[in-house]
C-alpha cells in the first residue's frame, strides 16, 4: 500500500473516522481497515477509539516534494534534476545507482521514507525506521575518475554540519572519516560509492543518513552510541522536509564544484569541526591497530596521525578510528 493514500490523511495526528477515511479515498471500511493494519508493517502505531476514529498519536512528519522545494535555494534548485521521494526501498544509494546505470544524470536526489536494507560503511547496516529519519542520495558525474574525489566524503560531512547550523542547530562535530557526531554519540553518516570508470568518466553516489527522531525500538538494533536532531534540539527541529532542503542546499553546490575546486576549500571548516583534534587515537585497519595523536587532515582529505615513526597520511577505506581509552 502506498502511503500517499491513507497516511496524509492521518499525518497531522487527529483522528479520523473509518467512514471519512473510506469516502476520502473512494474505497470500502474494509478496504480502509486493511490498509490501517498493513500499516503496522511501517512500525508506526495506531490508536483506535470507538466513536472517535484512528489516529497517529503525535502525528507522522511525510516527506512532501512541494514542502521540499518550497526551502530550496535558487542555485539548488538550478542543480537539481530529479527529486524522488520513495515509500520504502531497499536502500536510496542501492537506487540511486541502479538508475545512474541506467542512464540517470547529475542531481538525482532519491530519498525514502524507510530503507529496508540501508547501507553503513564497513558492511554495517545503517538502521532506517518509517518516516523518523532522513535517508538521502545524490547522484553526481565526474569527468576525471576516483582521484578528483578525494576528501569528498570529509566536504560533504562539512555540509551536513553546514546545513544543521543554517537552522540553528547546536554545531555538530565529524569525525574521520565522515561521521556526524553531536557529544560523543553518532548522529549521521556519509556513504560514497561510485559507478563507471575509475581512471575516467564515472558516477559517485554520495549518501547521507541522518536521525532526526529515532524511535527507541528501532535504535535497539544500532551497535553504537547514537543521537539524533530532536536531542540536539531539545525536542525542536524544523522538519524532515525542511532538513532535507536544508541538506540538498549545501550538497548539490559543494558537488557541482567539487571536480575542480577538490577538498582544499573544505579543510579547513574540516578542521575547525574535528572532534578528535589533538586527541589520542587507535586506527584500526584490516592490517592491525595502530595508535597516534589525530592531527587533523591534509589537503586531499588523509588523516595526519602522529605515531612514534612520523606523521602518517591515512586515506578513507575499511578503516574506523577510535578515541583512545
Ligand atoms: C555510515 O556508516 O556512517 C554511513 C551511513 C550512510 C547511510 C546512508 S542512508 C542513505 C544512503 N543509503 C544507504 O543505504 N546508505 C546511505
Amino acid at each position: 500500500m502506498p502511503k500517499t493514500t491513507l497516511l496524509p490523511l492521518l499525518a497531522s495526528g487527529d483522528f479520523c473516522s473509518g467512514q471519512a477515511l473510506a469516502d476520502a479515498l473512494g474505497v470500502s471500511r474494509t478496504a480502509v481497515w486493511k490498509q490501517l493494519n498493513a500499516l503496522a508493517d511501517y512500525g508506526l502505531e495506531i490508536e483506535t477509539v470507538k466513536g472517535r476514529g484512528y489516529r497517529i498519536p503525535g502525528g507522522i512528519d511525510l516527506l512532501n516534494e512541494a514542502r521540499v522545494r518550497a526551502s530550496l535555494t535558487p542555485q539548488a534548485a538550478g542543480l537539481l534534476a530529479s527529486l524522488q521521494l520513495l515509500d520504502t526501498v531497499d536502500s536510496t544509494n542501492a537506487e540511486a545507482m541502479r538508475q545512474a546505470g541506467a542512464g540517470a544524470t547529475a542531481g538525482l536526489v532519491c530519498s525514502a521514507e524507510q530503507q529496508s536494507a540501508g547501507r553503513g560503511r564497513r558492511g554495517r547496516t545503517w538502521v532506517s525506521p518509517f518516516a523518523r529519519n532522513l535517508y538521502v542520495s545524490v547522484v553526481w558525474e565526474f569527468h576525471q575518475g576516483a582521484a578528483a574525489l578525494e576528501g569528498l566524503s570529509l566536504a560533504v560531512g562539512v555540509a551536513v554540519a553546514r546545513a544543521l547550523a543554517a537552522h540553528k542547530l547546536p554545531p555538530v562535530q565529524l569525525k574521520w572519516p565522515n561521521d556526524v557526531i553531536y557529544q560523543g554519540a553518532k548522529l549521521g553518516g556519509v556513504l560514497l560509492e561510485m559507478t563507471g570508470d575509475a581512471a575516467g568518466a564515472c558516477q559517485v553516489i554520495v549518501g547521507v543518513g541522518l536521525n532526526v527522531a529515532m524511535p527507541g525500538a528501532a535504535a535497539a538494533a544500532i551497535d553504537q552510541a547514537w543521537t539524533d536532531i530532536e536531542t540536539l534540539g531539545a525536542g525542536a527541529h524544523p522538519g524532515r522536509n525542511t532538513l532535507l532542503a536544508a541538506l540538498l542546499n549545501e550538497l548539490l553546490p559543494l558537488l557541482a564544484g567539487f571536480e575542480q575546486q577538490g577538498f582544499a576549500p573544505w579543510r579547513e571548516q574540516w578542521l575547525e569541526l574535528d572532534a578528535f583534534a589533538g586527541e589520542p587515537v587507535v586506527l584500526h585497519t584490516g592490517a592491525g591497530d595502530t595508535a597516534g595523536i589525530a592531527r587533523g587532515v591534509d589537503d586531499r582529505g588523509a588523516l595526519q596521525l602522529e605515531t612514534t615513526v612520523g606523521v602518517q597520511s591515512i586515506y578513507g577505506g575499511e578503516i574506523s578510528l577510535r578515541r583512545a581509552q
